[in-house]
C-alpha cells in the first residue's frame, strides 16, 4: 500500500499532482486518507471537493475510515497480548504488561533507562507465556545508534536458570527436559536464536524513519503466519530526527504533520498484527525547560485517539528509576520502582 508509483491511479491525479503531493510528504495512500480536504486542496492547487474525492479513494484503497462490527473489534480485543516489563510492580501498574494493538510511550530524560527498557522488552517477547514473553520477534527502529548486541546479551543471561531453560526448549535449541541453563554451546546457539529475532533497522532521517516504518508493517504481516511472529516494534527515539531536522517556529505544523503521519502507521502495524509498539522520547527534566510540559501528549490529539500508555521515567539513587504510569485509559495513575542493573531492567 506504500508504494508512491500508485498515487496515479487516484481520481484526478494526473503526474503533475502526484508530484506535488509527493514533494509535500503525501507520498502513499495511508497520508492522504488521513489529510484534511483543505490541506490536500492547498498543497496540490487542486478544488477542495476533487480533494475529498482523492481522500476518499485512498481511504477505500488504504482501508482506512470503514466501519467494522462490534464482533470484529472485540475479537481483536481478545486477542490483545500482554508483555512483561520484567518487574512485576510495573506489570500490574500496567493491568499485566505492554499492551499489544496499542502505542506505549516512555519518557524521560537522558539517561533515564528509555534505550534499555526497549533493549529488555526485544529479550522479554521472546520468552515463554508463562515468563511473561509473548513468544514472538521484534523490529527495532534505531535512532540513535543505540541498539546493542551485547547489551541483549547481558539481559537474556540476567535471566532466571528455569527461564532460560524453558526459552531454550521453546526456540527449539534443545527437546524438554535437556535444557541446561549453564551449558555453553546452548547458551551460545539460545544468543544466536535470540539475536536473529531482532530485526533491527537504522534510521538516518525522519524521512527514512517514516519509510522504514511503513517497511515494519511489510515484515510483521509476513511473519504472522510463523513461529515468532512479529509482537513488538520499538522505535528508539522517536523524536530526536523530528526535532534535529525540523527547528524553527514555522516548521512546527510540518513536523507535527510527519509525526502524525509516522504515529499512524505505528499504530497500523500494532493493530493489524497484534504488536506492541513502544516508542520512546526524550524530555527535559525540567518541566519549565526547552521541550516543554512533559506531561503532554507528544503526538497531540492523533496520540489521544488512540489506546495509549504513557510511561515516565525518572532518575532516583544510584541505578533506582522510578516508573510512573500517566493518563493511560482505564487504568489509574501509579508510580513503582525499577534497577537498572547489569543484568538488565530488574524490580527494586
Ligand atoms: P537518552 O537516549 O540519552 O535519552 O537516554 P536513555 O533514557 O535512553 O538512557 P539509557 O536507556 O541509555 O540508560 C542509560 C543508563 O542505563 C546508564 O546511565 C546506566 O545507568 C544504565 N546502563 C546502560 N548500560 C548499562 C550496562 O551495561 N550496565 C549497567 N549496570 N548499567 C547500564
Ligand atoms: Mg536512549
Amino acid at each position: 500500500m506504500s508504494a508512491s508509483e500508485d498515487l496515479e491511479e487516484l481520481p484526478g491525479v494526473g503526474p503533475a499532482t502526484a508530484e506535488k503531493l509527493r514533494d509535500n510528504g503525501f507520498d502513499n495512500y495511508q497520508g492522504i486518507a488521513v489529510a484534511s480536504p483543505g490541506e490536500l486542496s492547498n498543497t496540490a492547487d487542486i478544488g477542495e471537493s476533487s480533494a475529498a474525492d482523492i481522500i476518499n479513494a485512498a481511504r477505500e484503497a488504504a482501508d482506512i475510515g470503514g466501519f467494522e462490527s462490534g464482533t470484529t473489534v472485540l475479537e481483536r480485543r481478545q486477542e490483545i497480548g500482554k508483555l512483561s516489563w520484567g518487574v512485576e510492580e510495573v506489570d500490574e501498574m500496567l493491568g499485566g504488561g505492554v499492551e499489544t494493538q496499542s502505542i506505549t510511550e516512555v519518557y524521560g530524560e537522558f539517561g533515564s533507562g528509555k534505550s534499555q527498557v526497549t533493549h529488555q522488552l526485544s529479550v522479554n517477547v521472546q520468552l515463554p507465556r508463562e515468563h511473561g514473553g509473548l513468544e514472538g520477534s521484534t523490529i527495532f527502529i534505531d535512532s540513535e545508534d543505540t541498539f546493542r548486541p551485547e547489551r541483549i546479551e547481558d539481559m537474556l543471561f540476567g535471566l532466571d536458570d528455569e527461564i532460560l531453560e524453558d526459552t531454550m526448549v521453546l526456540h527449539g535449541i534443545v527437546e524438554e527436559g535437556e535444557a541446561d541453563a549453564g551449558d555453553e554451546q546452548l547458551q551460545e546457539a539460545l544468543l544466536e536464536a535470540v539475536l536473529d529475532k531482532i530485526h533491527v533497522a537504522k534510521a538516518f532521517n525522519s524521512n527514512h524513519q517514516i519509510l522504514l516504518a511503513e517497511k515494519a508493517q511489510e515484515i510483521a504481516s509476513k511473519t504472522q503466519d510463523e513461529e515468532f511472529p512479529v509482537r513488538l516494534l520499538c522505535v528508539d527515539s522517536l523524536t530526536a530526527h523530528f526535532r534535529a531536522e525540523y527547528v524553527g517556529r514555522g516548521e512546527l505544523a510540518q513536523r507535527q504533520q510527519k509525526l502524525n503521519k509516522h504515529l499512524h502507521d505505528l499504530m497500523r502495524v500494532g493493530d493489524l498484527n497484534n504488536t506492541a509498539v513502544v516508542i520512546t522520547n526524550q524530555v527535559a527534566s525540567n518541566p519549565d525547560s526547552f521541550f516543554g510540559d512533559p506531561t503532554q501528549p507528544i503526538g497531540g490529539n492523533i496520540l489521544g485517539h488512540t489506546s495509549t500508555f504513557r510511561m515516565y521515567l525518572r532518575k532516583s539513587k544510584a541505578d533506582k528509576r522510578i516508573v510512573r504510569l500517566v493518563d493511560a485509559p482505564n487504568l489509574a495513575d501509579g508510580e513503582s520502582v525499577m534497577r537498572i542493573t547489569g543484568d538488565g531492567i530488574i524490580p527494586e
